[in-house]
């Protein structure tokens, strides 16, 4: 692990933009709604928490014979109820004014919307395109600049979808189907993270928005509407690993589209090659981040539906080359 690219992947760093996952580097429109909410609180409260030391300080210090300003009642009236109240309802309204701006984008053309579904699994994140008849896993794809509409669920537990340099939390619920609508202002890969504690591997549910150019996003979807193999043979070692592949048991739980494999107990292996991490954030997309996944991911998520599969080493290697080759 000494490729620092490679620790990036893993750690909650952003890996183009080097700036940590935090909500105070906002990225798109809500998220910079709600960084100017954080600071606006921020600086009224640290001012509040001053004026508040200050007063004690004088209390401590100032001598029986002076005379304070306000008498007792009038001071307890302004300082205990009034300004209280007007702080607190100020706030009540400029968090409702950015919770409003943030719910639904205005102004869009119902038939240019981008729908995404995301159903939250232990742990990992299925990610669909309904429209564009793509199904990936563990990074959503997002053309920049335009809000897109995500449709959020869960297959078993709460989870949270939280992107902090992009927007607010949303629980995914099962049974339920929640609305978030997400904008990055520009291209990038932006960490995201589940944020409701589910289970053994919480820590280990991250996810990567990964927001494009218009066109380079129209070209990721025509490249990822076809399997990628289609029409193509197989170098020896990938055919090798893809008869190994449905062999030994992984089609059970994996799909692959355009082939034999299409279990729905984990993601959809279909370009499994181009993503970049393995196991929800949990390794780098390498070739031996691969081979160790593969060979014991037990080890590294211990919790997680995928056993170990005993493979002798040449299968291991041909399986590794096969799934690189789902670009
Ligand atoms: Cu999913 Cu925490």
């Amino acid at each position: 692990m000494s490729n620092p690219a490679l620790i990036l992947t893993i750690a909650a760093i952003e890996p183009t933009s080097g700036r940590s996952q935090s909500m105070l580097w906002p990225a798109g429109p809500a998220s910079a709604q709600i960084a100017w909410l954080w600071w606006l609180m921020f600086i009224v409260y640290t001012a509040i928490f001053a004026a508040v030391t200050i007063l004690l300080l004088v209390a401590i210090f100032r001598s029986r014979s002076d005379r304070p300003p306000l008498g007792p009642t009038a001071f307890i009236f302004a300082g205990g109820i009034a300004l209280p109240v007007v702080v607190s309802f100020a706030f009540l309204l400029t968090s409702l004014k950015a919770t409003l701006a943030i719910i639904t984008p205005q102004g869009l053309d119902p038939a240019d919307v981008l729908t995404i579904r995301i159903t939250g699994h232990r742990w990992w994140w299925e990610v669909e395109y309904p429209d564009l008849g793509i199904v990936t896993a563990n990074e959503v794809q997002i053309p920049a600049g335009r809000p897109v509409r995500l449709e959020l669920t869960s297959a078993d537990v709460i989870h949270s979808f939280w992107a902090p340099r992009l927007h607010g939390k949303m629980d995914l619920i099962p049974g339920r189907t929640n609305t978030l609508w997400l904008q990055a202002s520009e291209r990038g890969l932006y960490r995201g993270q589940c944020a409701e504690y589910c289970g053994l591997q919480h820590a280990h549910m991250a996810f990567f928005v990964v927001a494009l150019d218009r066109e380079e996003f129209d070209a990721w979807a025509q490249k990822k509407r076809v399997p990628p193999t289609q029409g193509e043979p197989l170098e020896p070692l990938a055919a090798r690993g893809r008869e190994v592949f449905m062999a030994v048991g992984c089609k059970e739980c994996h799909a692959i589209r355009g082939t034999q494999a299409i279990g729905n107990t984990g993601p959809d292996l279909t370009h499994i090659g181009s993503r970049r991490s393995l196991g929800a954030g949990t390794l780098p997309n390498t070739r031996g981040g691969m081979a160790a996944w593969v060979a014991d991911p037990q080890a590294f998520k211990p919790g997680n539906l995928m056993p170990r599969t005993e493979l002798a080493p040449e299968e291991l290697q041909a399986v590794v080359a096969y799934l690189r080759s789902l670009e």
